[in-house]
């Protein structure tokens, strides 16, 4: 979890000879302005978010099948078959397996888990259960990122509106997000609504630009001020993905598999993730 450089970056430059254009100008106002800008890098071409898009579509068929698929009684290790036979069917490959050693396609996370959970054999979802699935496709070389909650069958009031409400907060995010707007805008709004009904936002982990590579700049915090953060312009392609936590924001990573991300109180999380691209008019969801 980086801290956000409040410096002037300068990472933003018009090549020498050249003119700036109307959207050079934008950026360079902001940018003289001491506000964090992304550089050129960071905003994709209409064929490189094209190619998420593709990504984006078997990211959401995956997400779509496990919908279909899940149950009590299930291992989380079949949820990770699922998604890697899918994956391969699909000439696509699961960005989580290997990743920084991660050992499996898929991260399956049960009640108190936040993220990150790993598939495993001895896990079986019961009744009750609210379980997040994050699935990180790559398809020709372009990444598309999401997740959603599950309820097995009937559980509780609590965790129900738990759910309802982190769904919300990815939607009141996605409001916030405009073009020229901040990031800080988007955890401006998610924090406002999670407070708002009595939930916590976790901060150690964040929404990330996405597509080209896995995670990239910028660091897209769930919470925050107005204002702060990086600009946001046409072409970039970020998540947003906030985990809200009924009880405290505090999370600690468990140690028997040095992965799963669990709340210090042990009260149940939920998270909702997609992968966007800022377009002239808003958001675009990249993943549905
Ligand atoms: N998909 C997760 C995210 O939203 C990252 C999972 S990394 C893994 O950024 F290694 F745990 F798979
Ligand atoms: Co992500
Ligand atoms: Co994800």
């Amino acid at each position: 979890m980086g801290i956000f450089n409040k410096k002037k970056k300068g990472n933003w430059f018009v090549p020498k000879g050249q003119e700036p254009t109307e959207f050079d100008k934008k950026i360079l106002y902001w940018q003289n302005k001491g506000k964090l800008v992304p550089r050129r890098g960071l905003i994709l071409t209409p064929g490189q978010i094209d190619g998420v898009r593709q990504s984006g579509v078997i990211n959401t068929a995956l997400l779509d099948l496990v919908q279909e698929k899940i149950h009590a009684g299930m291992t989380t290790n079949e949820i990770d078959k699922l998604v890697y036979d899918f994956t391969k069917a699909h000439d696509a490959v699961p960005a989580d397996l290997g990743y920084e050693g991660f050992p499996k396609s898929c991260c399956v996370s049960i009640n108190e888990e936040v993220c990150h959970g790993v598939p495993s054999d001895d896990v079986v979802l019961e009744e009750g259960d609210i379980v997040n699935v994050d699935v990180t496709t790559i398809y020709k070389g372009y990444f598309a990122d999401a997740s959603r909650m599950f309820i097995i069958g009937k559980t509780t009031p609590e965790k129900e509106r738990l759910v309802k409400v982190a769904k919300e907060c990815l939607e009141e995010g996605m409001k916030a997000a405009v073009p020229f707007s901040f990031v800080g805008d988007i955890g401006n709004a998610i924090q406002t609504h999670a407070h708002k009904n009595g939930y916590t936002v976790v901060r150690d982990l964040c929404g990330h630009g996405v597509g080209l590579k896995f995670h990239e700049e910028p660091e897209v915090t769930h919470y925050g001020r107005k204002g702060t953060g990086m600009l946001l312009v046409p072409g970039m392609v970020f998540t947003i993905e906030p985990m809200i936590n009924m009880g405290g924001y505090k999370v600690f990573i468990d140690e028997d598999n040095g992965w799963t991300v669990v709340t210090d109180d042990e009260l149940p999380s939920a998270q909702w993730e997609h992968t966007f691209v800022m377009t002239d008019n808003g958001l675009e969801i990249l993943t549905h």
